[in-house]
């Protein structure tokens, strides 16, 4: 399976969690190489995965700004290349990239051309990209170009939530990201059943729901402990969940 996947909502519905579970899924079903990209300015899918990375694009670019006016054009281009290579967490069927944090005062022009470039070339030498994004993911429209085949919008089991979830998707449109699919994944449902009132708030949206992930004790067990939450078992309720929707989008 081959495919560019970002995830995006609110912050605590589930983003991180479910990106990770998505990595691993497409390591384990052929999707490998997988570049798992965290685009969270509050990132922590390495924690999830239960990994560690040593530098952020976001440092690349704030060291850039002064090393990079020291070299000339062609070696600007090769140096933020190799410091992005550098900054790839190389792990087993996948890597990780971390963006960090939005850049501060000062001029970024030209690292961020570069590094949106690096990034685009980046993702050619891998079969699928799963991106943690924030609300909005300004991160893959503005700093990456990647398009995106399948968005999956998350949200809490609440009706606001879902009307949250709605205003993201818009905004994601409004942001200029190409989206081929997107779908809403509504998570930490209790017992897996939905409320009516979630239900006809969804309706309202008219986003397509794409899977209810219920409230799964092994992934707060996990948080609890500072364990990865990608250890889950096999069979952990969230994890066979999202399996399913992933097994769904090969069709
Ligand atoms: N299905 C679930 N069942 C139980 N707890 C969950 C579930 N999904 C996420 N959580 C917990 O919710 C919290 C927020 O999840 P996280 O993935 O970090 O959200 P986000 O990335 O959107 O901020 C974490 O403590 C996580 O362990
Ligand atoms: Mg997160």
């Amino acid at each position: 399976m081959s495919y560019t996947i970002a995830t995006t909502g609110k912050g605590g519905v589930g983003k991180t969690t479910i990106s990770a579970l998505m990595v691993q899924y497409l390591v384990a079903n052929g999707g490998a190489p997988v570049l798992a990209v965290d685009a969270d300015s509050n990132a922590n899918l390495n924690e999830a995965l239960g990994i560690s990375y040593d530098a952020s694009v976001g440092a690349i670019r704030e060291d850039s700004k002064t090393e990079v006016n020291k070299l000339s054009g062609v070696a600007k281009n090769d140096y933020l290349d190799m410091r992005v290579q550098e900054a790839l967490a190389e792990q087993n069927g996948y890597d990780l990239i971390v963006m960090g944090r939005p850049e501060g005062p000062g001029c970024y022009c030209f690292a961020n051309n570069v590094l949106r470039d690096v990034i685009k070339r980046l993702s050619a030498n891998y079969k699928s990209i799963v991106v943690d994004s924030e609300a909005g993911c300004e991160h893959i429209s503005r700093r990456t170009l990647l398009e995106i085949d399948f968005l999956a919008i998350v949200s809490d089991c609440t009706v606001r939530g879902v009307r949250t979830a709605s205003r993201i998707s818009d905004l994601v449109d409004e942001m200029g990201t190409k989206v081929r699919r997107r779908g809403l994944i509504v998570n930490r449902v209790p017992g897996g059943e939905m409320p009516e009132g979630v239900r006809a708030a969804i309706e309202e949206t008219g986003l397509p729901l794409a899977a209810v992930v219920p409230t799964d004790e092994s992934v707060a067990a996990m948080d609890a402990g500072g364990i990865a939450i990608g250890d889950i078992p096999a069979n952990a309720a969230a994890r066979v969940c999202i399996n399913n929707l992933m097994d769904g989008l090969k069709a």
